[in-house]
C-alpha cells in the first residue's frame, strides 16, 4: 500500500484522475454529491430515470466549473439498462472507480395497506438496485485493483418508522449488503455506506410525506433538516484516501437522530 498522504494536501480532498458514476444524480442529494465530486477532480456519469433536462443542466454547470461530466439515463432496477448505461462507448471517461448507489423512492403507508406491488417496487428501487450497479461495475474495479462504492442508507433503516416499513426494510438491507460486500471485495474496493437524517429534497416534502411524519423528521437533538452538501461532504470523505481505513462502516450524518 502506498504511504497514507500527508494531510495538509489530502485535505483537498482530491478525486483527480478518478471516474465517478453517481446513479440518481439529476436531483437532491445525487446531484450534490455529483457537484462536490466534480469540484474536487473527478469524471463523473450522472445517472438519471426520466430527467433528462436536470441531468443535463448539471453537466453544463460542471463543465462551467471546468469539471467533466456526461448523463446516462438508466432504471437502475434493470440489469439491461444498467449494462447499457456502461457500455464502453457510453464511457468517455474510462472504467467507473468510484460509484455512489444514491437512487432511491420513499413511500408513507400503512403496513396493512401496503400491497405486494408496492413492496417490490421499494425493494427493488432502494436495494435491489445497490446490488445489480454494483455488480455491473465491480469487474472493472477487480480488474484494476482498487474502487470505491459507497451506497446511500437512511437512519430509518436503524430507527424504524410508522407507516414506512418498506422503506426501512430496504435502507435496513442497504446496511446489511454494504458489509458483506466489505468483506467479500476488501482490501481492493472499500464499501461504506452513509445513513443521512433528514435532507431539504423532494423526498422529504409535503408531496411525499404527511405533516405529522415530517414533524417526526426534525426529532434528533439538532432538531433541523439538514442541506444535500452535508451528505456530499460525508462521500467526499469516504471516496477520498483520507477514509481508506473505513471498510464496511455506516456514516451518519444525522443532526444525531442515531447514536449508534
Ligand atoms: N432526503 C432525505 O431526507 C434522505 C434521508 C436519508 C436517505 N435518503 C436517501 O438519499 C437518496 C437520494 O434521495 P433524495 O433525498 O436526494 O431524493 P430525490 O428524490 O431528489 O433523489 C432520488 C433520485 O433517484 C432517482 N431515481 C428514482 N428511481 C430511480 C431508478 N429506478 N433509476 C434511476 N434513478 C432513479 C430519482 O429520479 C431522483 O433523482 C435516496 O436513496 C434516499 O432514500 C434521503
Amino acid at each position: 500500500m502506498t504511504e497514507f498522504p500527508k494531510l495538509d494536501a489530502a485535505l483537498q480532498l482530491s478525486l483527480t484522475g478518478r471516474v465517478a458514476l453517481v446513479t440518481g444524480a439529476a436531483s437532491g442529494i445525487g446531484r450534490a454529491i455529483a457537484l462536490a465530486f466534480a469540484q474536487a477532480g473527478a469524471a463523473v456519469l450522472i445517472n438519471h430515470l426520466g430527467r433528462a433536462a436536470e441531468a443535463e443542466a448539471l453537466v453544463v454547470q460542471i463543465q462551467s466549473l471546468g469539471g467533466r461530466a456526461v448523463a446516462l439515463e438508466a432504471d437502475v432496477t434493470r440489469a439491461d439498462q444498467i449494462a447499457r448505461m456502461l457500455e464502453p462507448m457510453s464511457q468517455p471517461f474510462g472504467a467507473v472507480d468510484l460509484l455512489v448507489n444514491n437512487a432511491g423512492i420513499i413511500a408513507e403507508k400503512p403496513l396493512l395497506q401496503t400491497s405486494e406491488e408496492d413492496w417490490d417496487r421499494m425493494l427493488a428501487v432502494d436495494l435491489k438496485s445497490v446490488f445489480l450497479v454494483s455488480r455491473a461495475v465491480l469487474p472493472a474495479m477487480i480488474a484494476q485493483g482498487h474502487g470505491v462504492i459507497i451506497n446511500i442508507a437512511s437512519d430509518l433503516g436503524y430507527l424504524g418508522r410508522e407507516n414506512f416499513t418498506a422503506y426501512c426494510a430496504a435502507k435496513a438491507g442497504v446496511m446489511g449488503l454494504t458489509r458483506a460486500m466489505a468483506r467479500e471485495f476488501a482490501p481492493a474496493i472499500r464499501v461504506n455506506a452513509i445513513a443521512p437524517g433528514p435532507i431539504h429534497t423532494a423526498m422529504v416534502s409535503p408531496e411525499t410525506m404527511s405533516a405529522a411524519s415530517l414533524a417526526q423528521e426534525l426529532d434528533s437533538p439538532q432538531r433541523r433538516i439538514a442541506e444535500p452538501e452535508e451528505i456530499a461532504a460525508t462521500a467526499l470523505f469516504l471516496a477520498s484516501d483520507l477514509s481508506r481505513f473505513y471498510c464496511g462502516q455506516v456514516l451518519g450524518p444525522n443532526g444525531g437522530s442515531v447514536m449508534p
